[in-house]
């Protein structure tokens, strides 16, 4: 697929930032909430009006929709901020899908299932979220479903990624480490798959390339806790001597309670043999030594 007229939503976030090199070869319209430059307009996704009026305008192939509330505490202390980015804000991209024949690409989340598996979680196993977030994000790909008929749902994984402005686990496990922190510790009762944002966004610039629609998983494949992860960035890092504790998840309460499994299994894309996935240890290495290092040190 080449030269499309792509809508993001969402394109000043960690995702959202590594648009501009995945789909270099098409006709990009960046939108978040807040003007990011003159190449990133506002777009509330929340207005329905405004979504509607500049889908029409720009006429979009494909509408890459990653704007969302990602923050799973607030999401849990406002409900309703939370259902209104992530189910309304989708139902309203929808709609405008809908009335424009737009593809539409809507990335979901683990979250989304209860976490009582031992294993991953595949397409095929029943949601059942135990947080707001999971709950709207959920509600999301409901109304995605019954709107549409050309879509993508794309659950996504702990999200790794954005370099210099990575404020999210990996970002601070590795700041904490260079700057000499002795006392790490990391949760290891919690698991989930990590997913190099980098490499998920190729991966949906294939699979949208097959032309066929639905639900996948799509993950850098394995089972991993904060606490593996942690092991394995002080390895990449080569901080051999960094001490890092590992604790059950009691040390951190958190307002949204977290799910216990959360890791997904690219069940379906193994299906039709699709191996565009690397491991996550694979996937973190290369994103330490090729964008986290080169700004933290
Ligand atoms: N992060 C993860 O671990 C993870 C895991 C699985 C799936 N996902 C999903 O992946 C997608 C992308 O996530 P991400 O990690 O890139 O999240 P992110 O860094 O929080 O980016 C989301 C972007 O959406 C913006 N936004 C929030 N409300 C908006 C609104 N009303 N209208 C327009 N834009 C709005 C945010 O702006 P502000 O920052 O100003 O709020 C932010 O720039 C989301 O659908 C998320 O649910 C994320």
């Amino acid at each position: 697929m080449k030269n499309n007229r792509i809508l993001v939503t969402g394109a000043a976030g960690m995702v959202g930032s590594y648009v501009r090199d995945v789909f270099s070869d098409h006709q990009l319209y960046l939108t978040d909430l807040v003007e990011m430059d003159k190449d990133c307009i506002s777009l509330d996704v929340c207005n329905p009006v405004a979504i509607i009026d500049t889908v029409k305008k720009i006429k979009p192939d494909l509408v890459l929709h990653l704007a969302a509330a990602t923050d799973v505490d607030r999401c849990q202390l406002e409900p309703d901020w939370a259902h209104t980015v992530n189910s309304i804000g989708t139902q309203n991209i929808a709609l405008a899908c809908q009335a424009t024949n737009a593809l539409l690409v809507y990335v979901s989340t683990g979250n989304v299932f209860p976490g009582d598996k031992k294993i991953e979680y595949t397409e095929f196993d029943e949601p059942g979220p135990i947080n707001v977030y999971g709950e709207s994000k959920l509600a999301g790909e409901q109304i995605v479903k019954s709107l549409l008929n050309r879509y993508y749902i794309v659950r996504a994984g702990w999200m790794i990624g954005g370099g210099e402005k990575d404020k999210k686990f990996v970002g601070k496990i590795a700041r904490m480490i260079i700057e000499g922190n002795s006392s790490l510790k990391a949760v290891n009762d919690k698991y989930g798959s990590p997913t190099y944002a980098r490499d998920l966004l190729n991966g949906i610039s294939k699979l949208v390339d097959t032309g066929y629609y639905g639900l996948y998983h799509m993950v850098n494949p394995g089972i991993a806790s904060r606490y593996q992860i942690s092991e394995a960035l002080s390895d990449v890092l080569e901080y051999p001597d960094v001490e890092i504790e590992s604790v059950s998840s009691e040390h951190f309460p958190t307002p949204a309670p977290r799910i216990r499994m959360e890791a997904l299994r690219n069940y379906k894309l193994e299906l039709l043999g699709y191996d565009w996935m690397r491991p996550w240890e694979d996937a973190l290495k290369d994103y330490v030594v090729s964008e986290l290092l080169p700004v933290l040190l």
